[in-house]
């Protein structure tokens, strides 16, 4: 199966995080040593993907330029020597072949976000969505095993998934349906954030899925569900009515960014990742913070 395109909703404010996203698009805040973006973006481009069409709003347009190249700054960091610094601004441009940007006008949901490049997916390809806000450590990345496991069963679809407690399942999609191995199952039933009791399993969706164009006709004909939004997850009960859409308990981490405490703990893991950051935060946490000018 070939997966080409990544669809990556970021026109969101960010109201969970301000006041970071008071002007500051989420997307870019930094996460360890790179904007948050960076790690949905190498994701993708190590699952294989090789174009990224961002769903944006107006006054985030610094995200698309991540991807871009900077001639002028390549040449001063070449001329000084500063390979390090050369290696980490060539990266991101080097990701895709292609990055465009479409403008999500209305805040109208997640749904009618993906709708909004229908136009830059087309008619004939089966392509990713990524919620940067769910960071992934995964090996191989996420999005590989969900294609994999598409190419496994022949299914035209895919949700990432985790197991939650009970009293978290109303921050969620969650899934049920019939189980084909270990990892995987064939989804039939999907509630959007359920009320309590409500939910049909402990299985959440977690911000990845692989889907073919079927699913934009879905999400035209979905209303606006939980929260007064068009949710994806509607239009992916719609789908899997007809086509084959499976759920993959991914084999890795998935860290939430999406809000403030989560955020601060995506931090500190994925600082921990790196001997140098490791050192320095283990340093502090058993020596406390060093004093300036101690008697
Ligand atoms: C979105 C989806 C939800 C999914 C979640 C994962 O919700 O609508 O189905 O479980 O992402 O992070 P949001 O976090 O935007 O409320």
């Amino acid at each position: 199966m070939k997966v080409t395109t990544l669809v990556v909703p970021a026109a969101g404010l960010g109201t969970r995080v301000l006041p970071l996203t008071k002007n500051l698009a989420k997307e870019m805040l930094p996460i360890a040593d790179r904007p948050a973006m960076h790690y949905a973006a190498k994701e993708a481009a190590d699952s294989g993907i090789t174009r990224m069409a961002l769903v944006i709003a107006r006054g985030k347009e610094s995200i698309a330029h991540y991807f871009t190249r900077d001639l002028n700054l390549e040449r001063e960091l070449s001329t000084k020597g500063k390979t390090k610094e050369l290696a980490a601004i060539s990266e991101p441009a080097k990701f895709f072949d292609s990055v465009v940007s479409i403008y999500q006008d209305e805040q109208k949901g997640l749904g009618h976000a993906v709708l909004c490049a229908k136009s830059a997916v087309g008619n004939d390809e089966t392509f990713a969505i990524s919620l940067p806000d769910d960071v992934m450590m995964c090996e191989p990345p996420c999005l590989r095993q969900m294609i994999n496991a598409c190419e496994k069963y022949g299914a035209d679809g895919a949700i990432a998934l985790v197991s939650v407690p009970p009293g978290e399942a109303h921050r969620y999609g969650i899934v049920a349906g019939r189980e084909l191995d270990g990892r995987t199952i064939q989804i039939d039933t999907l509630v959007e954030k359920p009320k309590p009791g409500e939910a049909p399993s402990n299985l959440a969706i977690m911000g990845r899925y692989i889907a073919n164009p079927y699913l934009f006709e879905c999400i035209e004909k979905t209303a606006p569900g939980a929260v007064g939004e068009i949710q994806v997850t509607d239009a992916l009960q719609q789908f899997a009515k007809t086509k084959k859409l499976i759920g993959v308990r991914y084999e890795g981490t998935r860290l939430d960014a999406g809000d403030m405490t989560g955020y601060i703990k995506t931090q500190f893991i994925l600082a921990a990742q790196n001997p140098v950051y490791r050192k320095i935060m283990e340093d502090i946490l058993t020596n406390g913070v060093p004093r300036d000018n101690a008697a």
